[in-house]
């Protein structure tokens, strides 16, 4: 028996009282880790893994960061809670974000987590704009809290909710499967038209809020002059613009902000995840002083928000991105590693597209008739991860696999994950099951 096995068989009797559905894995084949650097992973007997997820986008200075851990160390030693007040790394943190900050005269609200930063920019709205609701995209997540869940178009949670909706769900641009066949290139955002209709049919919203790329759901990347669109929209009808960066943010997309990317300044900004290294639960809201401004002191805030540990490590973890110059090698590795896998994987049929922006990457599966196939890409998830690759999979169809790598993965960790999904994609074409499958549905005829 291996230890990972003793683990679980110790744990089973726990594992009862430990919620454990958010794991990605099934459960017998949830791994268990012990130790982590760089891009690897390691299991209690000494299996190495090469992490293709990065915690979601938490971990963009990857696993354990020397310099990251031993600001962590360093301020656990000197001061680790302040409940509300100042401490000079808050200050300091603060400071850092919003000289950074592509929105002018940016006053930074500190909290905890991705999700109550959604809450926190949903309350702002409301008290900037006195409206309660907001257009959000088909697919996009923005938490599991309350209140974000109530603008998460998916079935998956609708069960949970008996109140009204607080918003209006319009398409996100998927290009690759684009109901009015435009190219992405020469396209002019028919998939925008819903959010012109809702917004002359309703009064009642006040901001939009939008991934720069869509992420948990599966990376699809919209063109590249969306952000554009979506300002000239928030400007005309006197929306805000809510850029949700907790995933993309911090050099995913090749630069500290994504917004960044495409050239245009949102009047909200959330970042979260790699915003502490992974090391700590903080968030944090960005906005102009103006709207910051508008809400009561005291409305936003938790115990835990801003507290000394989480600011102490996002300085250092802001200042990893800066020094290894992250943002610059996500663009460039980012390109290499597309190109890579366009050279290793394009004989394959079922890979129907490859697309992203930096180093997050979709790579989506299709069946013959160029429906997504679902199954394909779970196999080769579950194959990838028995063979110590892990892999994360979304998608609207679950058919697209992100590759969401550290910004510090190597150019020969990148050669080795191109090639580790190529073997675990042959492996996961010779099943039977997958044969059988795949030479029962017809091509498309063109
Ligand atoms: C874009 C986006 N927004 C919000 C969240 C929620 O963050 P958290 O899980 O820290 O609450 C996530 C988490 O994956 C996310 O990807």
């Amino acid at each position: 028996m291996t230890l990972r096995q003793e683990y679980l068989e110790a744990a089973s009797e726990y594992l009862a009282r430990l919620d454990n559905s958010y794991s990605y894995f099934p459960e017998d084949d949830t791994p268990v880790f012990v130790r982590g650097k760089g891009s690897r992973l390691y299991d209690p007997d000494g299996n190495e893994f090469l992490d293709m997820v990065a915690g979601y986008g938490a971990l963009n200075q990857g696993h354990t960061h020397p310099k990251i851990v031993a600001s962590l160390l360093a301020q656990a030693d000197r001061l680790t809670h302040t409940s509300a007040t100042l401490s000079d790394v808050k200050i300091e943190f603060a400071e850092k974000l919003a000289s950074i900050s592509p929105i002018p005269n940016t006053k930074v609200h500190f909290d905890l987590g991705g999700a109550r930063a959604v809450e926190g920019a949903k309350l702002l709205t409301r008290a900037y704009t006195g409206k309660s609701k907001v257009i959000s995209f088909h697919n996009s997540f923005h938490g599991r809290s309350t209140g974000s869940l109530s603008m998460y178009d998916a079935d998956t949670f609708h069960h949970l909710f008996h109140s009204p909706r607080d918003y209006y769900s319009a398409s996100y641009p998927y290009c690759y499967r684009c109901p009015a066949g435009l190219k992405k290139e020469t396209c002019n955002y028919e998939c925008l038209n819903g959010v012109y209709d809702i917004l002359e049919e309703n009064k009642d919203i006040g901001a939009i809020i939008v991934e720069p790329a869509l992420g948990a759901r599966g990376y699809i990347i919209p063109p590249k002059t969306f952000f554009k669109k979506l300002r000239r929209i928030c400007d005309k009808y006197g929306l805000l613009l809510i850029d949700d960066e907790i995933q993309m943010g911090l050099g995913r997309l090749g630069s500290m902000f994504a917004c960044e990317y495409y050239e245009t300044v949102p009047d909200i900004i959330l970042l979260s995840k790699s915003i502490a290294g992974g090391m700590w639960p903080l968030s944090a809201i960005l906005a102009s002083k103006d709207i910051m401004e508008r809400i009561r002191p005291g409305t936003l805030g938790s115990t835990f928000a801003g507290a000394p540990l989480g600011c102490a490590v996002g300085i250092a973890s802001i200042e990893v991105i800066e020094e290894e110059q992250l943002c610059r090698r996500s663009l460039e590795y980012g390109e290499y590693f597309m190109e890579e896998l366009h050279k290793h994987l394009s004989e394959f049929p079922i890979i129907g597209n490859i697309d992203g922006i930096g180093l997050g990457i979709g790579i989506e599966l299709i069946l013959p008739n160029g429906e997504p196939a679902t199954e394909e890409a779970q196999k080769l998830q579950l194959t990838a991860l028995r063979n110590r690759l892990l892999l994360q999979r979304g998608g609207p169809a679950k058919n697209i696999i992100n590759l969401i790598p550290a910004l510090t993965i190597t150019k020969a960790e990148i050669d080795e994950a191109v090639l580790r999904i190529r073997e675990n994609l042959m492996l996961v074409l010779g099943e039977p099951e997958v044969i059988e499958h795949i030479s029962s549905v017809k091509p498309v005829s063109i």
